[in-house]
């Protein structure tokens, strides 16, 4: 029952793989073509050897002997050549099919709202980006295709061996069950013995990845010989699940032998006792063994390339999976402004991360065109969530938030976007230019545009510094530069698109007084003139904002602009004040 509806499964899934090769029918049509007509002429030189035998070789006919030998030789080139073509258009298919797919899960992941990223680990999806799609390939390079191309050998092999003769088939067949039972227990258990292998290499992939990553902390905690340990198990393990998968082969393969000999000796035996009784011909005993191994070879090879297909298809439903995902943020406004005001409210807002621990309750705050808020509170309450809603990286709850009087739902996403900039606490590079990592490969950005940003921002003069100034490779995670500098990069990014709101999580990490002037200079250009939201830490970024909002535990504490937050007897944001008033005395 179960099984039967998994076969079920397979098959809509297999259905559907093929439906990606649809671009390419000609092809797939070609190598299906080739397949049925690979079997008879495969056949054919077994034949001809039995002929060759009974009307050439007994009766003498030697100029006929050499007109039937080279009947073999063109007969073998012929199978030689359409061989070549099968192979090639099958697995061509499969590529192409491959390539198609790596693009469209890409394209797909890229869309996905984010927090299908905090709950998915980067490995699954480079996982299903690369060896997964791989996978499919097979179901066209070794599954369908050649799974028929051996059915109809094996089929009309049969068919030639009844003609011939039916009682020394039926001899044949005497040891097929042990074959068929033989191969099913082979199937069944390479199959567990493949999934532990396939499962293993992912732990591994996993693991090997999250330490490369990290390695500066493995090394700065000494932590080499912990990770060896882990390493080695995982290691360990990964090796057991290949021997398992070895010894299944190595079972298997001489068992086969000993039933294909014991089939041959059957035949030899019945052969030529009927062979003396002139029921089969000489001919006929001598073909028969190469009938023989034309009827192994593919049930051999079939539980093997069962198991392929098998692969291939738990990888592609693994891959539809992920492509069926609906997991996008709604983009279903239809406004597309070339330009915000710049009015920012929120709504009695309320969101939550897993839709049930609320991380922002009841939030509501307003900002007028060209004024800045600046976001104050203890770490974790909330204050980059505010931002990451406002930016629609998460759809919220409940409430409402307003641009220019109009619900963020109802705009155009990557229009709504476009009109934002947003510079995160922590400043990702990707590896490529600075000048690459400042426009983000837009092409309305020209250099000139850049350079004018990076003077005023400030950047302008280490970027200048750096060996081949704005060409200057960025290694992955920008891990040649300071924090200070890969942060002014991050600010000429958002001042060259000239947003008409700007987003601004301030680094915690705390700075130079020199670099600090530098970058109170660069935040004081970013926002002059546009709506600001400021993360701020700094009490000179905090002071210069036209409001302030308190953040505590996901509720707004106090709101209103700093003299009348300071009026507030035993209040948060007096307290902090007087804290870092003192410390600023005190240096
Ligand atoms: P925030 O990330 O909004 O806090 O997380 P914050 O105010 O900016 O903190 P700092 O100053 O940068 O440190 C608010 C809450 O949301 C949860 C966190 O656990 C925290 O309790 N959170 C955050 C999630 O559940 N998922 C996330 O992806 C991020
Ligand atoms: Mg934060």
């Amino acid at each position: 029952m179960n099984s039967a509806a998994k076969q079920n499964v397979d098959y809509k899934i297999l259905i559907r793989v093929i439906a990606q090769a649809k671009p390419y029918s000609a092809v797939l049509s070609l190598a299906a073509v080739l397949a049925v007509v690979l079997a008879p002429v495969a056949i054919f030189r077994p034949y001809l050897v039995q002929v060759m035998v009974d009307e050439y070789i007994f009766k003498f006919d030697i100029p006929g002997l050499t007109t039937m030998a080279l009947l073999f030789i063109g007969a073998l080139v012929l199978e030689s050549v359409l061989r070549y073509f099968f192979m090639y258009s099958s697995n061509w298919v499969g590529q192409a099919v491959v390539r198609d797919l790596r693009v469209k899960i890409f394209n797909h992941i890229t869309s996905l709202r984010l927090s299908y990223f905090d709950r998915t680990p980067i490995g699954i999806s480079t996982t299903r980006t690369i060896s997964d799609i791989e996978n499919i390939n097979q179901v066209f390079s070794q599954g369908i295709i050649t799974i028929i191309a051996d059915f109809l050998t094996v089929f009309v092999v049969l068919g030639v061996m009844f003609w011939v003769s039916w009682k020394l088939t039926l001899v044949c067949l005497v040891t097929m069950p042990f074959l068929i039972a033989a191969t099913y227990i082979f199937k069944e258990s390479i199959k567990t013995s493949f999934q532990q292998v396939r499962a293993q290499i992912a732990k591994m992939n996993a693991f090997l990845q999250e330490r490369l990553t990290g390695m500066r902390i493995v090394q700065i905690f000494n932590a080499e010989e912990q990770e060896m340990k882990k390493f080695k198990k995982i290691n360990r393990e990964y090796t057991q699940a290949n021997i398992d998968s070895i010894l299944a082969y190595s079972i298997f393969y001489p068992v086969v032998e000993i039933i294909s000999a014991a089939t041959l000796g059957l035949m030899v035996w019945y052969g030529a006792r009927a062979s003396l009784g002139n029921e089969v011909t000489l001919g006929a005993l001598v073909a028969f063994p190469l009938y023989l191994n034309m009827l192994f070879r593919p049930i051999r090879m079939l539980a093997d390339k069962f198991n392929t297909l098998q692969m291939g298809l738990v990888a592609a439903e693994r891959v539809f999976n992920l492509i069926d995902r609906q997991d996008h943020i709604k983009n279903e406004g239809e406004i597309s402004p070339e330009k915000f005001n710049g009015e920012v409210a929120f709504k009695n807002v309320w969101f939550a991360y897993n839709g049930l621990d609320w991380v922002l309750k009841d939030i509501s705050f307003e900002i007028e065109k060209g004024e800045t808020l600046a976001l104050v509170g203890s770490t974790g309450s909330g204050k980059t969530s505010i931002i990451s809603i406002l930016n629609r990286l998460y759809d919220i709850q409940k409430g409402a938030i307003e641009i220019d009087g109009v619900d963020v739902r109802e705009y155009e996403l990557s229009a709504y976007r476009s009109r934002m900039a947003v510079v995160l606490q922590d400043v990702f590079l990707f590896s490529g230019t600075v000048l690459e990592n400042i426009t983000l490969r837009n092409d309305h950005i020209s250099k000139e545009q850049v350079i004018e940003a990076s003077k005023m921002i400030g950047a302008h003069e280490f970027i200048e510094k750096l060996p081949g100034g704005y060409d200057y490779q960025v290694m992955e995670r920008g891990a040649t530069l300071s924090m200070g500098q890969r942060q002014l990069i991050s600010f000429v990014r958002a001042l060259v698109f000239d947003p008409d709101i700007l987003i601004l999580d301030e680094a915690t990490s705390s700075i130079d007084p020199e670099s600090e002037s530098v970058i109170q200079h660069a935040i004081e250009t970013l926002i002059a003139k546009r709506t600001s939201i400021i993360i701020a830490h700094r009490l000179s970024t905090i002071r210069h904002a036209d409001k302030i909002l308190v953040m505590d535990k996901g509720l707004v504490k106090e709101y209103g602009t700093h003299e009348e937050l300071l009026q507030i007897e035993d209040g948060k944001y007096r307290e902090l004040y007087e804290m870092q008033f003192l410390q600023v005395g005190v240096a």
